[in-house]
């Protein structure tokens, strides 16, 4: 009993090893060769050098945005500054840079009649039927002379009411404003801090430069006009209808490099291309209002349907810093992938090349039971989990783990 259980012991503290099968064949010698190449190539050229694999990455950038637009317009015989054109004023990362203002002036609560020829009538049954709520107002039902020739509906609310299908014109001025954005950012992970202003930008060139993709990159300040041409739209027909332009400035730094190299890059592009493409409703605009009181105490307000390009600056990016974790399981990734071309040289082997069925009969050993222990009952060879315990002393190498197919 006891030399019994010390055999089993024995038997645990061993070591298996793969016995392997030399083939001396050019053909299979070079696909093996080159499928290890293959691998291994990829494994340094795109895994390691082109993606990074042995870094570890920070993708919450944090991040702040200050823009200051400067220019002065002319609309209506007015001179706009940047108090008149640009909301919201705080310096946002995203404002508006109004462009065209509808204004109706000196508008009150009361009664009033419509201004839109959508709500023409006749008489006091046309104005009772529920219409959509774009008006000016709440329908009070009944029609009344607009003027000389035709009637409509009557509305309480502001009046007179808006009439905002009027062409008016375009501030094109605003093409020559310019925007400077300040942006700062971190990468927690890391503790990295920087921000677009790059050291080697002085006061004197803020004063001048203009920003342009090769020749002036990294130049804080960009003229209106270029950001909507750099975004492929066209100015005039932008100011016209309203839109909005994404600012993009993203941060994609390798940090096993100096500080230096790590840099802003800008792109634009326009964001509301459905709204450009759209025959419903197109481009961008709001309305806000400015509140008086008279001296009799009664309020009345001016309002104002902008039309705009509103400038959204998105900040994105990632850095990344050499860390041992993912070097090591990109490494043991790369050379346990390596032997993944045994499995495509097998098939070859053993199916397609001459001489298949001799390698068949080297690489899988047939081995007789009978031959092996003729006292031992021909059920219990495959079945090692049957000969655990306390026939011990039989387990010898039927778990080497190969798997034997087909023969
Ligand atoms: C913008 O500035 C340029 C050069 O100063 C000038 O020629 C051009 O007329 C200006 N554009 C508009 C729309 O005022």
């Amino acid at each position: 009993m006891l030399s019994s259980s010390m055999t089993c012991v024995a038997n645990f503290f061993t070591y298996e090893t793969t016995k392997s099968v030399v083939v001396k064949s050019w053909t299979i010698g070079v696909i093996n060769r080159a499928v290890q190449l293959l691998i291994i190539s990829y494994f340094i050229g795109w895994v390691f050098l082109h993606e990074k694999a042995y870094q570890i990455r920070d993708t919450s950038i944090e991040s702040s945005v200050v823009t200051k637009v400067k220019g002065f317009g002319n609309y209506s015989n007015r001179i706009m500054d940047t108090a008149d054109y640009v909301t919201p004023p705080q310096g946002t990362s995203v404002f508006v840079i109004i462009t065209k203002l509808i204004v109706t002036e000196n508008q009150v609560q009361g009664f009033c009649p419509e201004n839109n020829l959508r709500y023409q009538c006749t008489s006091d049954s046309e104005c009772k039927k529920p219409v959509s709520i774009t008006g000016g107002g709440i329908l009070t039902g009944q029609c009344v002379n607009f003027n000389a020739t035709f009637r409509t509906c009557q509305i309480q609310g502001w009046c007179p009411a808006e009439m905002d299908n009027v062409d008016v014109p375009v501030m094109l001025e605003a093409e020559n404003f310019t925007l400077f954005i300040k942006n700062s950012i971190r990468f927690p992970l890391f503790d990295f801090e920087k921000g677009n202003l790059l050291p080697n930008i002085t006061a004197e060139d803020i004063q001048k430069c203009h920003f342009h993709p090769l020749k002036q990159p990294f130049c804080p300040i960009l003229r209106l006009g270029d950001i909507v041409k750099f975004a492929g739209q066209n100015f005039t027909s932008l100011a016209r209808t309203g839109g909005i332009i994404g600012i993009k400035i993203g941060w994609v730094c390798d940090l096993d490099h100096s500080w230096e190299h790590c840099i802003p890059s800008y792109s634009f592009s326009r964001l509301d291309s459905v709204s450009e493409k759209s025959k419903v409703s197109s481009g961008y605009n709001f309305r806000y209002a400015k509140y008086y009181k008279q001296e009799n105490g009664t309020e009345f307000r001016t309002l104002m349907k902008a039309y705009g390009i509103r400038f959204d600056v998105l900040v994105y990016g990632n850095a990344g810093k050499f860390n041992i974790i993912p070097t090591l399981i990109n490494c043991v990734a790369a050379f346990t992938s390596v032997g993944v071309g045994t499995v495509l040289c097998d098939i070859i082997l053993l199916n397609f090349l001459k001489g298949a069925d001799q390698y068949k009969a080297k690489k899988f050993e047939e081995v007789s039971e009978m031959v092996l222990r003729p006292n031992v009952p021909s059920s219990s060879m495959f079945r090692s989990d049957q000969t655990l315990g306390g026939r011990c002393e039989e387990k010898q190498s039927t778990d080497s783990g190969a798997y034997s197919i087909g023969l």
